[in-house]
């Protein structure tokens, strides 16, 4: 009795803030009014996970070491809770526990990661860990038995420290080779199941020199994994492979501004399409050739701090990808200033942004709510880019935690951020095929630790069998699966 009770005046409550919220959303001008309309068929859906953020066992039956399991060992810790990924959601042990859940919410598809590491313990082909690639054969296996798609991120950002130690990571060329040989080792061991690939998530921060060479070699390491399926797996694995690309919408600060527009326009090409337009067109946009290439001469360098790709590596970049990959959760608005700083990618783009004080926030200080920015970023993607294919791969809200089980903002991010997506399919004709959610369960944050949680599922991180809690969030996902979008009761 106690609990219908309490559960009617929850779902009371929940409903009341979600008229509330609509009602609020028409004061906003860019928000028109709420779409009850379905996905075309076959849309799929699903969640979104990585591997060092779930998984733990971080030196177990044979995995090497990476770069975040080095980087969270330090004696002073990065991590604002000195937390780390050592067991993380315990996802090694705990697999069967996760496709549990995601049948529970009725998905098709499911995005995770391979540790590099795990597989390869140093980086290189010189050593399989055959343990470790059991322990992907199980997932895709337990996935596939459960009528799940895997859809596999290659690298979600925990490079073997070894590769790290031995040539200094991603500003050295040499790790072109180590990364194919790692795709042609995945492709060889998984691509009997596995259809759907992504070889990197790629965000890259940092300042001077290093984030362009970073970037640098991982689209040469990218151009050369899609070739290497296109050459000599895909006709038989029948699959596709592509890149996953997060970034914020660039909304102009005042619209009526032609600069404004204008820095928006370039702070996108900064930021997306510094990895997309050598996908798509074979060379970094044109702004950031001339932006980078005379701010370092000024520098006095000899050389642009933002390399070259030279004809042969625009060939084998142009048009290597099968679908993109869109990871989205907030907006900037952005204005024109001076070159700032230090040399660097957010000094040389001569941009300032800044978020609206009356956006609703969430437990990440960088994540705030603007649904609206959502449809026009996947209008900017499809004209930007002639319309490809697109997976939404990752998407999401963060709370502190402290409350498992009543997440209400995070239920109405859902609801309003894929009602967007659902008008940029319907009404814009974006072509997206899927959208998985970030994320499955509460994870490891980064830098943030077990502080900003952006599960539909609730883990207790201090019990050692891993409790997980459903969140009011994962009823209404589960409800938008199950409808393919929003049927007005
Ligand atoms: C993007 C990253 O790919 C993912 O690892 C991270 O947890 C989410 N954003 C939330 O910050």
């Amino acid at each position: 009795m106690k609990t219908s009770t309490m559960t009617s005046t929850r779902v009371l409550t929940f409903s009341l803030i979600v008229s509330l919220l609509t009602f609020c959303h028409g004061d906003l001008q860019q928000e028109d009014e709420f779409l009850y309309d379905t996905f075309p068929e076959g849309f799929r859906w699903g969640f979104a996970t990585a591997a060092y953020q779930i998984e733990g066992a971080w030196n177990i039956d044979g995995k090497g070491e990476s770069i975040w399991d080095r980087f969270t060992h330090r004696l002073v810790s990065p991590i604002i809770d000195g937390s780390n990924g050592d067991i993380a959601c315990d996802s090694y042990h705990k697999y069967p526990r996760d496709v549990e859940l995601l049948k529970s919410m009725g998905v098709q598809f499911y995005r995770f990661s391979i540790s590099w590491s795990r597989v390869l313990p140093r980086g290189t082909n010189d050593l399989v860990n055959e343990v470790g690639i059991s322990y992907y054969n199980n997932l895709i296996n337990l996935l596939i038995s459960n009528n799940i798609i895997p859809m596999v991120t290659m690298y979600h950002w925990d490079l073997p420290q070894n590769l790290q130690s031995q040539f200094g990571g991603w500003p050295n060329e040499t790790l072109i080779e180590h990364f194919e040989n790692y795709a042609r080792l995945l492709y060889e061991r998984f691509g009997d199941r596995v259809k759907h690939w992504m070889t990197f998530n790629v965000r890259i921060l940092g300042e001077a020199t290093e984030p362009y060479k970073c970037a640098h070699t991982i689209l040469k390491s990218h151009a050369k994994a899609y070739r290497l399926y296109e050459r000599e797996f895909k006709e038989w694995q029948n699959g596709e492979v592509g890149i996953v690309i997060d970034s914020e919408f660039m909304q102009p600060d005042n619209p009526d501004d032609p600069t404004h527009v204008e820095a928006a326009e370039r702070a996108l090409r900064f930021k997306h399409g510094w990895f997309a337009f050598p996908v798509f067109f074979g060379d970094y946009p044109s702004v950031m050739r001339e932006l980078v290439d005379a701010r370092s001469e000024a520098e006095g360098r000899n050389a642009s701090r933002l390399p070259t790709l030279d004809e042969e590596w625009q060939t084998m970049l142009r048009g290597s990808f099968d679908f993109l990959g869109v990871n989205h959760y907030t907006t900037e608005l952005v204005r024109p200033a001076a070159a700032q700083g230090l040399p660097g990618w957010s000094g040389d783009q001569q941009v300032s942004k800044r978020k609206d004080p009356s956006w609703e926030g969430s437990a990440s200080a960088w994540l705030k709510k603007v649904p609206w920015g959502f449809r026009k970023y996947l209008n900017w993607l499809k004209n930007t880019y002639d319309n490809p294919v697109m997976y939404i791969t990752e998407n999401g809200w963060s709370d502190d935690g402290r409350d498992p089980t009543n997440d209400t903002s995070r239920s109405l991010f859902y609801r309003d951020y894929i009602n967007n997506v659902l008008k940029a399919v319907k009404l814009d004709g974006v072509n997206i095929k899927g959208y998985t959610a970030w994320s499955l369960m509460d994870n490891f944050e980064w830098a943030n630790g077990f502080t900003d949680r952006f599960g539909v599922h609730w883990v207790d991180f201090t019990d050692p069998e891993r409790q997980v809690i459903p969140k009011d969030s994962s009823v209404v996902l589960k409800k938008i699966f199950e409808d393919n979008g929003f049927v007005e009761e």
